[in-house]
């Protein structure tokens, strides 16, 4: 099956209750554990691409690896540029081929944002391309981008519809407390999500689809898989599921998952490393890593996303 737009995706995740998994892809173990879990779960996918990421695998390397994807799969697969910052990587990513982007203008003022997402709309549209805008700020390290807890700012209802009616962008990532990384809260503190501003917006803008930002819940299982095998991660925390879950059963129909997926990895490689001492076969940690990474995909999308079955 050929790669799909977001469009018929996030219109079908809307109306079913349900949100899309978007995961970064940064190589080829990686890719493949997304989409063997999407695949045996009937799960559409996104496949999304950070700056950092064609930078590590250049960007041939991973569009030829989602191509293979593509053949050795049967599920509706978008792939996304994730949190482009100005409109010549967004055309690049249009040109190669990705079927959706994210022009991410929420460091800019509020005209600065319209003008620039506006720009890239205009060209992403002409080739059948959707887009992802963002209105506030979350914090932690984006790429490009770091918004310390101080300047993160919750996205302000009042401008989503006329940030969505003057861009024309096809979806919007609002900032509602989730945050990049793996230390999303400080110990003792409660985790806490602005629901409030989520339904809010979801008023403002009805039937339009919202995304979820730096939303990995930093499972604790894998946490202290890399802590008893040698590695330092003390108070990772972060989004609790059950928010995830009430999340997707609303306007949200992507939410992005990263840092679950490094940690997976992670886990894996470190437990072979630690346990086997005399490995030094690559394929040997990246196959306990590729295992990993993909038991958490599947968990998402069957119990937090609720998008298993919904491939046609
Ligand atoms: O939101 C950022 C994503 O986790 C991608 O991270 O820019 O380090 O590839 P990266
Ligand atoms: P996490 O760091 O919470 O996985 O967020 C990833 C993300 O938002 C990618 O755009
Ligand atoms: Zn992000």
């Amino acid at each position: 099956m050929p790669l799909v737009s977001t469009k018929e995706m996030f219109q079908k995740a809307y109306e079913g209750g349900y949100a899309i998994g978007a995961f970064n892809v940064n190589n080829m173990e990686i890719i493949q554990a997304i989409v063997e879990a999407a695949n045996e779960l009937k799960s559409p996918v996104i496949l999304q691409v950070s700056s950092g990421a064609r930078k590590y695998a250049n960007p041939t390397y991973l569009k030829k690896l989602v191509e293979a994807a593509l053949i050795e799969t049967n599920i509706p697969i978008a792939l996304h540029l994730d949190h482009g910052d100005d409109f010549e990587i967004c055309k690049a990513c249009i040109d190669s081929g990705f079927t959706s982007v994210m022009i991410d203008g929420s460091k800019h003022s509020f005209e600065d944002n319209i003008r620039l997402t506006k720009e890239v709309v205009e060209y992403a549209h002409a080739h059948g391309v959707t887009v992802e805008g963002e209105l506030g700020k979350l914090a932690g390290i984006e790429d490009a981008v770091n918004v310390s807890d101080e300047d993160a700012q919750f996205t302000n209802p009042d401008e989503v519809e006329e940030f969505v009616r003057r861009t024309g962008v096809d979806s919007l990532a609002i900032a509602i407390g989730t945050s990049h990384g793996a230390f999303k809260f400080k110990p003792g503190q409660t985790p806490k999500l602005r629901f409030d501003i989520l339904h809010e917006i979801e008023k403002r803008i009805p039937g339009f689809p919202i995304v979820l930002h730096g939303a990995s819940s930093v499972s604790q299982e894998y946490v202290k898989i890399i802590m008893a095998h040698g590695g330092k991660l003390d108070d990772a925390i972060g989004i609790p599921e059950d928010m995830l879950r009430e999340a997707a059963k609303s306007a949200v129909c992507k939410i992005n998952i990263d840092s679950d997926l490094r940690l997976a990895m992670t886990a894996g490689i470190r437990e072979v490393m630690d346990t086997k001492p005399d490995v030094f076969d690559p394929r040997t940690y990246l196959t306990i890593g590729r295992k990993y990474v993909k038991q958490v995909v599947a968990h998402k999308i069957k119990e937090v996303l609720g998008s298993d079955n919904k491939a046609e």
